[in-house]
Protein backbone atom coordinates (compact mmCIF):
# COMPACT_ATOMS: atom_id res chain seq x y z
CA UNK A 1 0.00 0.00 0.00
CA UNK A 2 2.97 2.14 0.86
CA UNK A 3 4.49 1.45 -2.02
CA UNK A 4 1.49 2.47 -4.33
CA UNK A 5 1.11 5.89 -3.10
CA UNK A 6 -1.81 5.25 -0.42
CA UNK A 7 -0.51 6.67 2.36
CA UNK A 8 0.51 9.75 0.54
CA UNK A 9 -2.38 12.72 1.53
CA UNK A 10 -4.13 10.37 3.88
CA UNK A 11 -6.03 12.35 5.83
CA UNK A 12 -9.60 10.55 5.89
CA UNK A 13 -9.24 6.65 6.51
CA UNK A 14 -12.22 3.87 6.11
CA UNK A 15 -11.71 0.81 7.89
CA UNK A 16 -14.66 -2.00 7.34
CA UNK A 17 -14.06 -5.20 9.83
CA UNK A 18 -10.26 -3.75 11.44
CA UNK A 19 -10.98 -6.38 14.13
CA UNK A 20 -7.93 -6.30 16.85
CA UNK A 21 -6.43 -3.48 14.56
CA UNK A 22 -3.71 -5.58 13.09
CA UNK A 23 -3.54 -3.15 9.91
CA UNK A 24 -4.81 -0.12 11.80
CA UNK A 25 -1.87 0.01 13.89
CA UNK A 26 0.43 -0.53 11.34
CA UNK A 27 -0.97 2.42 9.09
CA UNK A 28 -1.29 4.64 12.08
CA UNK A 29 2.50 3.85 12.86
CA UNK A 30 3.20 5.72 9.09
CA UNK A 31 0.51 8.80 9.14
CA UNK A 32 -1.66 10.26 11.34
CA UNK A 33 -4.67 11.17 9.31
CA UNK A 34 -7.63 13.79 10.69
CA UNK A 35 -9.66 11.04 10.76
CA UNK A 36 -9.83 7.09 10.84
CA UNK A 37 -13.57 5.64 10.72
CA UNK A 38 -14.06 2.03 11.82
CA UNK A 39 -17.52 -0.19 11.12
CA UNK A 40 -16.39 -2.66 13.31
CA UNK A 41 -19.71 -5.35 13.94
CA UNK A 42 -17.44 -6.73 17.14
CA UNK A 43 -18.20 -3.67 19.65
CA UNK A 44 -16.10 -4.56 22.11
CA UNK A 45 -13.00 -4.24 19.50
CA UNK A 46 -14.55 -1.43 18.01
CA UNK A 47 -15.15 0.42 21.59
CA UNK A 48 -11.37 -0.82 22.54
CA UNK A 49 -9.68 0.56 19.01
CA UNK A 50 -11.59 3.88 19.74
CA UNK A 51 -10.32 4.14 23.09
CA UNK A 52 -6.50 3.17 22.25
CA UNK A 53 -5.97 4.78 19.25
CA UNK A 54 -7.33 8.17 20.16
CA UNK A 55 -7.64 10.98 18.81
CA UNK A 56 -7.65 9.76 15.07
CA UNK A 57 -10.01 6.63 15.60
CA UNK A 58 -13.83 7.36 15.16
CA UNK A 59 -16.01 4.18 15.54
CA UNK A 60 -19.10 4.28 13.58
CA UNK A 61 -22.53 2.33 14.00
CA UNK A 62 -22.07 -0.62 11.70
CA UNK A 63 -24.74 -2.15 10.32
CA UNK A 64 -22.55 -4.81 9.01
CA UNK A 65 -23.42 -3.66 5.38
CA UNK A 66 -22.96 -0.11 5.17
CA UNK A 67 -20.67 2.89 5.38
CA UNK A 68 -24.19 5.00 6.15
CA UNK A 69 -21.76 7.04 8.46
CA UNK A 70 -19.41 8.40 6.32
CA UNK A 71 -20.70 10.59 3.05
CA UNK A 72 -19.67 10.63 -0.65
CA UNK A 73 -16.44 11.28 -1.89
CA UNK A 74 -14.99 11.98 1.58
CA UNK A 75 -11.99 9.15 1.81
CA UNK A 76 -8.41 9.06 0.78
CA UNK A 77 -8.04 5.34 1.79
CA UNK A 78 -11.20 2.77 2.15
CA UNK A 79 -9.84 -0.61 2.79
CA UNK A 80 -10.63 -4.29 4.55
CA UNK A 81 -8.35 -7.31 5.04
CA UNK A 82 -9.22 -10.83 5.73
CA UNK A 83 -13.13 -9.77 5.59
CA UNK A 84 -14.17 -10.47 1.93
CA UNK A 85 -12.80 -13.66 2.17
CA UNK A 86 -15.91 -14.92 3.94
CA UNK A 87 -18.78 -12.36 3.81
CA UNK A 88 -20.95 -14.19 1.48
CA UNK A 89 -20.92 -12.68 -2.33
CA UNK A 90 -23.88 -10.04 -2.16
CA UNK A 91 -22.52 -8.32 1.34
CA UNK A 92 -19.48 -8.27 -0.07
CA UNK A 93 -21.02 -6.38 -3.31
CA UNK A 94 -23.09 -4.30 -0.57
CA UNK A 95 -19.97 -3.33 0.50
CA UNK A 96 -17.98 -2.47 -2.62
CA UNK A 97 -20.78 -0.36 -3.29
CA UNK A 98 -20.48 1.67 -0.69
CA UNK A 99 -16.93 1.64 -0.97
CA UNK A 100 -16.60 3.48 -4.17
CA UNK A 101 -19.29 6.25 -2.85
CA UNK A 102 -17.29 6.93 0.31
CA UNK A 103 -13.69 7.03 -1.49
CA UNK A 104 -12.52 10.58 -2.23
CA UNK A 105 -11.66 11.36 -6.23
CA UNK A 106 -7.99 10.34 -6.14
CA UNK A 107 -8.66 8.11 -3.62
CA UNK A 108 -8.08 4.30 -3.14
CA UNK A 109 -9.89 1.08 -2.59
CA UNK A 110 -7.75 -1.71 -0.74
CA UNK A 111 -8.76 -5.33 -0.22
CA UNK A 112 -8.47 -9.11 -0.15
CA UNK A 113 -10.71 -12.09 -1.14
CA UNK A 114 -10.20 -15.33 -2.39
CA UNK A 115 -9.80 -15.18 -6.07
CA UNK A 116 -11.21 -17.80 -8.34
CA UNK A 117 -7.92 -17.86 -10.47
CA UNK A 118 -6.00 -19.03 -7.44
CA UNK A 119 -8.58 -21.40 -5.83
CA UNK A 120 -7.31 -24.84 -8.09
CA UNK A 121 -8.14 -28.19 -7.60
CA UNK A 122 -4.94 -28.68 -5.42
CA UNK A 123 -6.02 -25.54 -3.64
CA UNK A 124 -9.45 -26.78 -2.74
CA UNK A 125 -8.03 -30.56 -1.97
CA UNK A 126 -5.41 -28.47 0.28
CA UNK A 127 -8.66 -26.99 2.47
CA UNK A 128 -10.65 -30.24 2.41
CA UNK A 129 -7.85 -31.52 4.67
CA UNK A 130 -8.41 -28.78 7.37
CA UNK A 131 -11.24 -28.29 9.19
CA UNK A 132 -12.10 -24.70 8.12
CA UNK A 133 -15.05 -23.99 5.36
CA UNK A 134 -15.32 -20.66 5.52
CA UNK A 135 -13.84 -19.31 2.55
CA UNK A 136 -15.93 -17.48 -0.63
CA UNK A 137 -14.47 -17.46 -4.06
CA UNK A 138 -14.82 -14.31 -5.87
CA UNK A 139 -14.37 -14.18 -9.71
CA UNK A 140 -11.52 -12.01 -9.71
CA UNK A 141 -11.83 -9.85 -13.82
CA UNK A 142 -15.87 -9.19 -12.48
CA UNK A 143 -14.71 -6.86 -9.87
CA UNK A 144 -12.27 -5.64 -11.65
CA UNK A 145 -14.72 -4.75 -14.26
CA UNK A 146 -17.11 -3.90 -11.83
CA UNK A 147 -14.58 -1.40 -10.00
CA UNK A 148 -13.36 0.09 -14.19
CA UNK A 149 -17.12 0.41 -14.66
CA UNK A 150 -17.26 2.78 -11.92
CA UNK A 151 -14.04 5.18 -12.69
CA UNK A 152 -11.70 3.10 -10.97
CA UNK A 153 -8.23 1.92 -11.90
CA UNK A 154 -6.89 -0.82 -11.15
CA UNK A 155 -3.54 0.18 -10.23
CA UNK A 156 -1.83 -3.14 -8.74
CA UNK A 157 -2.52 -6.44 -7.66
CA UNK A 158 -0.68 -9.15 -4.85
CA UNK A 159 -1.15 -12.26 -3.15
CA UNK A 160 -0.82 -12.79 0.53
CA UNK A 161 -0.68 -15.63 2.40
CA UNK A 162 -4.39 -16.01 4.19
CA UNK A 163 -5.59 -19.41 6.13
CA UNK A 164 -4.40 -22.81 3.78
CA UNK A 165 -4.02 -20.50 0.84
CA UNK A 166 -3.42 -16.92 -0.31
CA UNK A 167 -5.79 -14.29 -0.47
CA UNK A 168 -6.02 -11.87 -3.67
CA UNK A 169 -4.95 -8.10 -3.16
CA UNK A 170 -6.49 -5.52 -5.38
CA UNK A 171 -5.35 -1.96 -5.25
CA UNK A 172 -8.20 0.53 -7.18
CA UNK A 173 -7.84 4.29 -7.50
CA UNK A 174 -10.72 6.78 -8.13
CA UNK A 175 -10.41 8.32 -11.22
CA UNK A 176 -10.19 12.65 -10.89
CA UNK A 177 -9.10 15.30 -13.36
CA UNK A 178 -6.32 16.53 -10.86
CA UNK A 179 -5.06 13.66 -9.07
C1 LIG B 1 -11.01 -12.36 9.99
S1 LIG B 1 -11.27 -10.88 10.88
C2 LIG B 1 -10.03 -9.79 10.21
C3 LIG B 1 -9.67 -8.70 11.18
C4 LIG B 1 -8.60 -7.73 10.69
N1 LIG B 1 -9.03 -6.99 9.52
C5 LIG B 1 -7.31 -8.45 10.43
O1 LIG B 1 -6.98 -8.66 9.25
O2 LIG B 1 -6.63 -8.80 11.39
C6 LIG B 1 -12.77 -10.22 10.17
C7 LIG B 1 -13.28 -9.01 10.91
O3 LIG B 1 -14.41 -8.48 10.20
C8 LIG B 1 -15.45 -8.22 11.11
N2 LIG B 1 -16.71 -8.35 10.36
C9 LIG B 1 -17.35 -9.48 9.99
N3 LIG B 1 -18.44 -9.21 9.28
C10 LIG B 1 -18.51 -7.85 9.18
C11 LIG B 1 -19.43 -6.96 8.56
N4 LIG B 1 -20.49 -7.40 7.90
N5 LIG B 1 -19.19 -5.63 8.66
C12 LIG B 1 -18.11 -5.17 9.34
N6 LIG B 1 -17.21 -5.97 9.95
C13 LIG B 1 -17.41 -7.30 9.86
C14 LIG B 1 -15.28 -9.25 12.21
O4 LIG B 1 -15.91 -8.87 13.41
C15 LIG B 1 -13.77 -9.30 12.32
O5 LIG B 1 -13.27 -8.32 13.19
Amino acid sequence: MKKNSCFEQCNRVCEIGPGTGRYLDLILNQIKPEKYGIYEIAEDWALWLEKTYKPYVLRHPADGRSLQNTPNDSCDLVHAHGVFVYLSMLNTFEYFSEMTRVCAPGGFIVFDFFSNKDFTLPVITKWLSFKERYPVVLDEDFIAKYFEYRQFQLIHSFSAIYGHSESRYLIFRKNSSDK
